[in-house]
């Protein structure tokens, strides 16, 4: 699989914006960035000068996904893979690219209810301190992170994925997560990040498709670093430290104010060509994730 395509940035939709920016700037360590020229308020993990976008509504949600393409050939090519295959793909005009902050821009649909975007010349500058993760994240090459999203709309979405953007399946998850409630999650890759996006199969729509974003440390002790942070915040954490049974990351989970949750994680295995690991998981973990209960308060 040529590397054609990473996570370029994601626009979050939130009631607190305030709440939300404490948390990306206090609890991730993410840097803060420039607002966009239309005023919202951005946040990086490298030298791109925007990397997560939040705007303020009531959908506490994944807004859009945008797809950085590595060159002009690649935006061209996956611009045209996904016309092939019946999605109706426009230009974005001067303005959205300027509020993306990127020279090219191409807007679509997905089948899981939001648009994604595909974009060339994302705005790059120094890379800015992030004085709560000292080791920096690992992007280069391989996007700001991952972004597992759930959808009724399941098997429409894995095509999307893979005959529109041109992604590959990693490996994905069957479990049974309660008696009769099957839980099944498909990881794709499009670089050496062993998943970009994963899709999520539910059985009706939840309160957020956004599942979680990813962030991943080039230290392990920065992601123990968080994990205290959050836990002194008193956010609430679905899982904590842990170690994926797929992908090996170390991680834990944290559940922002705006509901979605975030991982910080570390360590994860790359994909290496050809990949030859396609294949089921039955736990999502090999140890850890456990759920965190704070004790209560005197
Ligand atoms: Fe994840």
């Amino acid at each position: 699989m040529e590397h054609t395509i990473e996570l370029g940035y994601a626009v979050v939709e939130v009631a607190d914006v305030d709440a939300v920016a404490g948390f990306f700037t206090d609890v991730v360590g993410l840097a803060p960035g420039e607002p966009t020229p239309a005023g919202h308020r951005t946040w990086t993990d490298d030298d791109v000068a925007q990397r997560v976008v939040v705007t303020r509504g009531l959908a506490n949600d994944l807004a859009v996904l945008g797809f950085e393409a590595v060159d002009d050939a690649g935006f061209d090519t996956v611009v045209d893979r996904l016309g092939a295959a019946g999605h109706d793909v426009r230009a974005g005009t001067e303005t959205e690219a300027a509020e993306r902050r990127v020279t090219r821009l191409a807007v679509v649909d997905a089948p899981w209810g939001t648009p994604v975007e595909v974009a060339t010349g994302l705005t790059r500058g120094s890379r800015p301190d992030t004085p709560l993760m000292p080791g920096g994240f690992l992007t280069r090459g391989e996007g700001f992170g991952h972004a597992v999203v759930g959808t009724t709309a399941f098997d429409e979405s894995v095509r999307f994925a893979t005959d529109g953007l041109g992604m590959v399946r990693s490996d994905y998850l069957e479990m049974e997560i309660a008696a009769g409630i099957e839980l099944e999650v498909h990881f794709f890759h499009c670089n050496a990040r062993h998943h970009t996006l994963a899709l999520a199969r539910v059985p009706f729509d939840m309160p957020t498709k956004l599942h979680h974003l990813m962030f991943e440390a080039n230290e392990r002790d920065d992601v123990g670093a968080a994990f205290d942070r959050a836990f002194a915040a008193g956010l609430p954490l679905p899982n904590g430290l842990g170690l994926h049974d797929n992908d090996r990351m170390f991680s834990f989970y944290v559940e922002s104010p705006a509901g979605f949750q975030v991982e910080v994680g570390h360590g994860a295995r790359q994909i290496t060509e050809p990949w030859s690991d396609d294949r089921r998981y039955d736990r999502i973990s090999a140890w850890g994730h456990q759920p965190v209960v704070h004790a209560p308060g005197p």
